[in-house]
């Protein structure tokens, strides 16, 4: 018989858990949806009229539901006791040190998370893994709470992972292309599933939702990441094949993306992929396959992330070339420091290493991001390796485009926000130095058009 849940409680309010739970609340009034962190200041943003997450349409799903079957707390442990069914959220970034440093996943959050777990619970909980997590992370979950329960009580462990894309998230779950939940195939395994079967049914119509083996599962969502990630490297290779020949990138990836057995998504030349999960996924892949002595499988995927990181400092190399080889104390305003359009999330974007990289060649920057803080950006550039001197004496950041604009010698578009299409090109060539330089990796601009107002003008992928 499928257990009815009454009561979720999410550990981890950040960019998955918070919009997750706050959407599951507001299309299952008759659960109580907790989301637990430990980060005050996150939590209390989450209770206030500033979400820390921005997300188009957020805000309306948090109101219907915040106070009514939404909360958001720093109290864990009663969160945990409290709960039917437990979503683990929490962070997985990759390992910075020891075994597996740069590829492996850290899954100290993970085991801390099932600690807790494990020491609150009374009675029988089911617990799903919503963080992307390498293969197998079940099995390591299932043993620390079965080891460390002092009050007997009983778990299941389910994969169901997230497939949401930022900036798009609130559509991704209302209406995303599937649901997948990976469970144990034994009678409780199976029982477990229903039940989260049970409460995504409440919107997501039954066909859409996908149960499977905890493996197939958890493997799912590294590949789904890696297939994504190996379409933009791929696109980008032709970038650079294109600029050199003459051809163009949109052209061709319109041209093959009509093949429907190619398909048009997911074929926009850039300077680079970025965001918390493709990098982090492809190196757990790799990292996986290594373990399984696969080393073939491992290089093959390890050449994503490799032709992605030669992508971004290719366009530095670009920018520093064509500015008679030194950008030493000249202005480059850059336009946009996300990872992509519509988040204020910076995690892997490539306008981190862009930035170092030209910081690095002691360019001045005049930063633009219509939703990155100042703070954020200091703080990324300086874990990237940046020194406070340096930010402190050749960055600043601007509030709107064309004061960045003003007085520099070159323009270089990061991230494809909607508001850098439209810009007053006469007036953005008013302010800039001569030659005026425009460096497009998001290809946001029209070559024809910015040559034609008389700039020195680079898209990506556009031969000239
Ligand atoms: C991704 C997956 O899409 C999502 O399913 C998964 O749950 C989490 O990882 P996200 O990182 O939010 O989502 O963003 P996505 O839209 O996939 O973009 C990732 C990066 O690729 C961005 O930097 C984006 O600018 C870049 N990109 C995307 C391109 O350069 N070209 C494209 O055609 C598409
Ligand atoms: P994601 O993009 O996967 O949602 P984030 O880093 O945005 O990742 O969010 C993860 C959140 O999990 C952080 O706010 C962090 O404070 C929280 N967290 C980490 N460990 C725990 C834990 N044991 N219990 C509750 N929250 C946790």
């Amino acid at each position: 018989m499928t257990m009815p849940i009454k009561s979720i409680c999410c550990l981890g309010a950040g960019y998955v858990g918070g919009p997750t739970m706050a959407m599951i609340a507001a299309k299952c009034p008759h659960i109580k949806v907790t989301v637990a962190d430990m980060n005050e200041q996150r939590v209390a943003a989450w209770n206030s009229d500033t979400l820390p997450v921005y997300e188009p349409g957020l805000d309306a799903i948090v109101a219907s539901a915040l106070g009514r079957n939404l909360h958001f707390t720093t109290d864990i442990r009663s969160a945990i006791a409290g709960a039917d069914l437990i979503f683990v959220s929490v962070g997985t970034p990759t390992k910075s040190y020891g075994i597996g440093a740069g590829r492996a996943a850290d899954l100290r959050y993970i085991e801390s998370a099932a600690r807790l777990i494990a020491e609150v619970s009374e009675g029988h909980k089911i617990i799903v893994e919503k963080s992307t997590i390498p293969v197998k992370t079940a099995t390591a979950i299932k043993s620390i709470l079965a080891a460390n329960s002092p009050n007997g009580a009983t778990f299941q462990v389910l994969s169901n992972p997230e497939f949401l894309a930022e900036g798009t998230a609130v559509e991704d779950l209302q209406s995303p292309d599937r649901i997948l939940i990976g469970g144990e195939i034994t009678p409780e395994g199976n029982a477990a599933v229903e039940a989260l079967v049970s409460v995504y049914a409440n919107w997501i119509p039954r066909e859409r939702i996908l149960t499977t083996n905890l493996w197939s599962s958890e493997l799912s969502k590294l590949v789904a990441n890696a297939f994504l990630a190996q379409r933009i490297s791929s696109i980008n290779s032709i970038s650079a094949l294109c600029e050199a020949t003459g051809a163009d990138v949109d052209e061709v990836a319109r041209a093959i993306g009509m093949d429907s057995r190619i398909g048009p998504k997911f074929l926009k030349a850039s300077v680079g992929f970025g965001g918390s999960c493709f990098q982090k996924d492809l190196l757990n892949l790799v990292y996986l396959c290594e373990s399984f002595n696969l080393p073939q499988v491992a290089k093959y995927w390890r050449q994503v992330v490799q032709l992605n990181d030669w992508q971004k400092s290719r366009f530095v190399e670009k920018i520093v070339r064509t500015l008679y080889n030194t950008v030493n104390g000249k202005r480059i305003a850059i336009l946009g420091f996300a990872f992509k359009k519509d988040t204020n999330d910076t995690r892997e974007s490539p306008a981190i290493q862009v930035c170092r990289d030209l910081l690095h060649e002691r360019a001045h920057l005049a930063i633009y991001d219509p939703r990155v803080s100042a703070e954020t950006i200091h703080q990324d550039l300086i874990a990237a390796g940046v020194s406070p001197e340096l930010i402190a004496t050749n960055m600043e950041i601007c509030s709107d485009p064309y004061t960045a604009i003003k007085g520099a010698h070159a323009l270089a578009t990061l991230t494809e926000w909607d508001e850098f299409r439209t810009l007053d090109l006469p007036r953005v060539y008013g302010l800039m130095l001569k030659p005026a330089f425009v460096f497009d990796g998001r290809a946001v601009l029209s070559l024809e058009s910015l040559v034609a107002h008389g700039f020195e003008a680079f898209v990506i992928g556009k031969g000239l």
